[in-house]
């Protein structure tokens, strides 16, 4: 039997009978007519059966009775994810992994062929999850959301900041979303933090034109249901689960992701750009007045002072204000 956990795309028949299996919950499906359904005989029916198996989906059943689904399985499939972000830019495209080094850079690499706009691409696992300067990203089995979805906005490339700042909201109202009582906390330009752990990276990257943007990959990682970090990362990363003591569904949280997403994209293609600004400096307990040492020319410190209309952070100093354009910013 061939492995799924490969770095190729998922086989779209196995999202195919889960869906099949889900759409007929209270009985038990015949190979016969899921063969005919997904266009493949029974016995590669059996087969894929045994994949979705080795992949944690519970199914009933064997090849002489037929099939049934005994739980709805968390896993990010484009047939279960497709219909729940339907009338959205990212509702066509999705591209499905077991297992792939970074959904950023097959992003990258899949903008760069010619993907449509809103194209999106999800793994259970990453092997070489990226985050920014040169970081990894911890990205466990089925534990996480790993999205990156591609854009093609009509923006300088010096303006691209306030996408990130977008996906930042978007991920704040989708955790408000699944969950009211919790409280993210956005950290600018690309964390989001809850009780000052980081639970939500955001990883923004670009091929431009001198003048213009060609596409933009916005990746984003979340920790949703891990249990534990490695020793390295515990006094710094957290999940949802860790802070609320609740195992979420990450298909539900990755369609309001991608929903919050959509919208905040056409708030900033209609040039709500102010809109974008002005929330995310609400949502976020440190863009101002917070002591912060900034690790840029030579290292300086000051007192946040707000967002510029571009998003970027603007800092006070004892020689006058300064806008941080891409360095680290700590708490001083
Ligand atoms: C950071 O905090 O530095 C950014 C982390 C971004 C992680 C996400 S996970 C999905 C996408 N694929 C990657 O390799 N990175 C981003």
């Amino acid at each position: 039997m061939s492995a799924p956990h490969t770095t190729s795309q998922t086989d779209v028949r196995l999202g195919r009978i889960v869906r099949l299996l889900m759409d007929h919950a209270t009985v038990i499906v015949s190979g016969t007519k899921i063969a005919s359904e997904i266009g493949t005989s029974r016995s590669e029916v059996w087969r894929l059966i045994q994949q979705l198996r080795e992949l944690g989906v519970e199914i009933g059943g064997h090849p002489s009775t037929g099939y049934s689904l005994k739980s709805v399985p968390d896993l990010l499939l484009p047939d279960l994810l497709s219909p729940l972000i339907a009338g959205t830019i990212f509702s066509k495209s999705i591209h499905h992994y077991y297992k792939v080094g970074s959904t950023n850079t097959v992003a990258m690499q899949a903008a760069a062929d010619g993907v449509p706009e809103g194209s999106v691409f999800v793994a259970e696992q990453q092997t070489a999850g990226r985050g920014r300067g040169a970081h990894q990203w911890d990205s466990a089995r089925s534990a996480g959301i790993y999205c990156s979805v591609v854009l093609r906005p009509n923006l300088p490339p010096s303006e691209v900041l306030i996408l990130a700042l977008a996906a930042g909201l978007a991920v704040h109202a989708a955790v408000k979303d699944v969950d009211p009582g919790l409280n993210p906390d956005l950290k600018w330009p690309n964390d989001v933090l809850i009780e000052g752990k980081k639970f939500c990276g955001i990883l923004a990257e670009m091929t431009a034109e001198p003048t213009r943007v060609r596409h933009v990959v916005v990746g984003i990682g979340i920790n949703v249901n891990q249990a534990s970090f490695p020793s390295e990362l515990q006094s710094v990363a957290t999940s949802l689960k860790m802070v609320s003591g609740t195992e979420y569904s990450r298909l539900q949280l990755c369609a309001a992701l991608l929903k919050s997403l959509d919208r905040e994209y056409r708030n900033l293609q209609s040039e709500r750009r102010d809109s974008i600004v002005e929330r995310f400096v609400e949502r976020s307990s440190t863009v101002r007045g917070r002591r912060v040492r900034v690790d840029e020319n030579g290292g300086y410190q000051g007192t946040t002072e707000g967002l510029d209309s571009r998003g970027f952070l603007q800092v006070r100093t004892a020689d006058g204000l300064r806008v941080v354009l891409s360095a680290t910013v700590r708490p001083e």
